[in-house]
């Protein structure tokens, strides 16, 4: 299998795992185009965080929305990866390597990048509730027209799990990943 930046993958809908009337709280229109960062437990059911799936500790939950193109840019110390889910509009998550890109700035707790080259990987995420496997580290730019996203994060960077490769991501998801 050839390594991918974006793997569709069999997991749990994002309606089920939801805590009841979150929804309505986290998706409602003062909160467009804002970022919302936010505690695993305060929005997913006991149940879903108590399963420990895939043998990772899952603690945050960002919710983005965009109507727009973000910049380039690596997440965290670019060592992040997450499971995303479209929960409305389509979107698409461009990739370059390292190599076609220049540093741009650092803002908050990550780099932004500038580029001249066309994107080296292209993905569309367009499937209303269904997870995909997201890299983060490489950089990457989230486009999407009036698109709220959910995505599932480990810990902080003390958790051990931190620093697994994206090759080890990967290798734990496999049997989910759809072909
Ligand atoms: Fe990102």
């Amino acid at each position: 299998m050839t390594q991918q930046l974006v793997y569709k993958i069999k997991g749990p809908e994002l309606n089920k795992i939801l805590l009841p009337n979150i929804s309505k709280e986290i998706f409602s229109n003062d909160k467009k185009n804002k970022n919302q960062y936010l505690t695993a437990s305060d929005v997913l059911t006991s149940d879903f965080l108590n399963l420990n799936w895939k043998d990772y500790k899952w603690k945050r939950v960002i919710v983005f929305h965009k109507s727009n193109n973000g910049g380039i840019h690596v997440d965290g110390n670019g060592n992040e990866w997450g499971i995303n889910w479209i929960v409305t509009g389509s979107g698409v998550l461009k990739y370059w390597t390292f190599d076609k890109v220049d540093i741009d700035t650092y803002i908050k707790n990550h780099y932004v990048y500038k580029s001249n080259h066309q994107p080296s990987f292209y993905y569309e995420t367009n499937i209303e509730n269904s997870p995909y496997l997201v890299n983060a580290m490489l950089p990457h730019q989230a486009t999407g027209y009036d698109r709220f996203l959910v995505s599932l994060r480990l810990g902080d960077q003390n958790d051990q799990v931190w620093h697994d490769s994206w090759e080890d991501v990967v290798k734990k998801f496999k049997d989910i990943i759809y072909d």
